[in-house]
């Protein structure tokens, strides 16, 4: 599919990786949906970056994490105010997460909550709502920001990890759901920016020293994955490693 006057949303756009990933698209041609939650200014920002290149984006908020009303609910309420900003969807990018330690022995029910809800809840929403009206357009791709940890789990984020090896199990679901006419594949990222909270440099050596590549990737690596996949139509239920090797380190 070329991206060239097509519609893409992307989760958590404002900053980091899905900034780099809304760029990358509007670059190929896309106009933007710019999801965020708290991140505005950059959301605002990454607008007028956009439409510097000629691009339209579209900027609507909305808070997957808990609050009074029902997460599905919530959802609706966004992809409506998606459609009635942007008048339709051609690509959905799940990249909006969340990701903190949890050590064990200290995992607690709000932990599980905020992981599942966040992490895998909310993208398996967006997916439905935006994927039934895709099915009616008989095209369109959904990519799922995965982590090659859902595959090889990091003991210190269990919630985490599991919450993205839901992610890969939830992308092969929804590729057999949405065939043929919709493709759904993942990008497992492996390490590429530390927590915005900061890391130690003996957690981004341990970090660094798990891959093949013995460095951090970058937003761009990513962002180029995502592309890819958004522009191929012979792809579905894929998993993409680009993880510097570390699957096999
Ligand atoms: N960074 C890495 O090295 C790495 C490695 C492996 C996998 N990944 C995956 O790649 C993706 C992007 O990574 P990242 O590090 O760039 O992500 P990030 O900065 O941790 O989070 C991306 C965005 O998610 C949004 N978000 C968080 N909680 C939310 C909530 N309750 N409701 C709505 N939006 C919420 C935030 O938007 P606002 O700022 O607007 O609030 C945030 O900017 C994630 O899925 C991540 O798990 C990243």
């Amino acid at each position: 599919m070329k991206l060239a006057g097509k519609t893409a949303v992307v989760t958590g756009a404002g900053q980091r990786i899905g900034r780099e990933i809304a760029l990358e698209l509007a670059g190929r041609g896309a106009d933007i949906v710019i999801h965020y939650n708290h991140s505005k200014k950059p959301a605002v920002l990454l607008q007028a970056q956009i439409e510097q290149i000629g691009r339209q984006a579209f900027l609507v908020q909305a808070e997957f994490g808990d609050a009074k009303k029902s997460l599905s609910q919530r959802i609706q309420k966004f992809v409506r105010e998606v459609y009635k900003t942007a008048g339709r969807v051609d690509v959905l990018v799940n990249n909006a997460a969340i990701f903190y330690p949890t050590p064990f022995g200290k995992i607690t029910g709000k932990d599980w909550d905020n992981f599942l809800t966040v992490n895998l809840k909310a993208p398996f929403f967006l997916s439905q709502e935006i994927g039934v009206r895709m099915l009616k357009q008989k095209s369109g791709k959904i990519i799922n920001l995965a982590d090659w940890t859902g595959l090889r789990p990091n003991a210190r984020f269990l919630p985490y990890v599991i919450s993205k090896a839901g992610i890969i199990s939830m992308t092969q679901g929804l590729a057999k759901n949405l065939a043929p006419d919709i493709q759904v594949n993942a990008v497992m990222p492996g390490p590429i920016l530390p927590p915005a909270g900061g890391m130690t440099a003996a957690a981004k050596k341990a970090a660094e020293s798990k891959t093949l590549l013995k460095r951090f990737g970058t937003p761009k690596d990513i962002a180029g994955a995502v592309a890819f996949l958004a522009e191929s139509d012979y792809m579905t239920g894929a998993l993409i490693p680009v993880e510097g090797g570390a699957l096999i380190s």
